[in-house]
C-alpha cells in the first residue's frame, strides 16, 4: 500500500483530486467508484475547481457510488443521492444517465442489489474506487462481523455507525437502520483504490490497516489483499 501523509485536510483533498484527475485525463471514459461522508467533500470541491478551470471534462465519465441508506428517498437531504448532486454532480458536466447510486427507495431491495452488481459488472472494471473509512473500520457500509459479503447487498447498520452518522440527521432515531452497499468483493475488483482518512477518530482503523493482519472485525483490513491501494491521510489519522 502506498501511503501519503498530509499536514492538512486541504492537502488530502488536493492530492486525492490529483489522483482522480490523472485517471480522467488519461482515459476520458473512465469509471469512478465514489464515496460519501464528510471526508471526500474537499476532494469533490477540488474536482469542481478543475472542471471550472477547464482542466477536466466529465462528459464521458461513468460513476458508481458505494452505498445508500435504506429506506430513504432521493429527495431526503441525507440521502447519498442528494449528497452526490449537491457536492459534485450539479456542478460538473457529467451526464445524469452515467451516474449510478443504489436506489434507497426500491420496493425490492434484494433485487435492487442484484441489479446494481450486474450493472457494475457489465460496465467493466472501476478504474479508481474512492473510499472513506468508518471509525469501526467499515468501508462502504460493510460493517464488522463474523463474515463479510462479496457482492452488493442489504445490510443492518451497527450501533457505532448509526451513532457516528447521527450528526447529519436531526436525531439519532432518524438515521435509517439499513443500507444497500457494494460488497468487499465488488470494491476489491476496482483497478485502483484510493482510501481517504482525516482526523484522530480514524486512527484506530488506520493502524489496523498498517499491520499485517486481516480480520472481518475491521473490514478495511481486507484492502491488504489488493495490489494497488493508495492511502491519503493526515498525521492525526496516521500517528494518532
Ligand atoms: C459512511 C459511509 C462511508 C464513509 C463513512 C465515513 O458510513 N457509508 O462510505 O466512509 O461514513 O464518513 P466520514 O468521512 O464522514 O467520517
Amino acid at each position: 500500500m502506498k501511503t501519503v501523509i498530509c499536514k492538512t485536510y486541504e492537502e488530502i483533498s488536493k492530492a486525492a483530486a490529483e489522483e482522480i484527475a490523472s485517471i480522467i485525463k488519461e482515459k476520458p471514459k473512465a469509471t469512478l467508484g465514489l464515496a460519501t461522508g464528510s471526508t471526500p467533500v474537499g476532494m469533490y470541491r477540488e474536482l469542481i475547481n478543475k472542471y471550472e478551470n477547464g482542466e477536466l471534462d466529465f462528459s464521458e465519465v461513468t460513476t458508481f457510488n458505494l452505498d445508500e441508506y435504506y429506506p430513504i428517498s432521493k429527495d431526503n437531504d441525507q440521502s447519498y443521492d442528494y449528497f452526490m448532486r449537491k457536492n459534485l454532480f450539479d456542478h460538473i458536466n457529467i451526464s445524469q444517465g452515467k451516474t449510478n447510486i443504489p436506489n434507497g427507495s426500491a420496493s425490492d431491495p434484494i433485487a435492487e442489489c442484484e441489479k446494481y452488481e450486474k450493472k457494475i459488472e457489465e460496465n467493466g472494471a472501476v478504474d479508481i474506487q474512492v473510499l472513506g473509512i468508518g471509525q469501526n473500520g467499515h468501508i462502504g457500509f460493510n460493517e464488522p462481523g463474523d463474515y463479510l459479503h462479496t457482492v452488493t447487498h442489504i445490510t443492518d447498520l451497527t450501533e457505532s455507525t448509526i451513532n457516528a452518522n447521527a450528526r447529519f440527521f436531526e436525531s439519532e432515531s432518524d438515521v435509517p437502520k439499513k443500507a444497500l452497499t457494494m460488497g468487499i468483493g465488488t470494491i476489491l475488483k476496482a483497478k485502483k483504490i484510493l482510501l481517504l482518512a482525516n482526523g484522530r477518530s480514524k486512527h484506530e482503523a488506520i493502524s489496523a490497516l498498517l499491520d499485517d493482519k486481516i480480520t472481518t472485525a475491521i473490514p478495511a483490513t481486507l484492502l491488504k489483499t489488493h495490489p494497488n491501494v493508495i492511502l491519503i491521510c493526515d498525521e492525526e489519522a496516521y500517528y494518532g
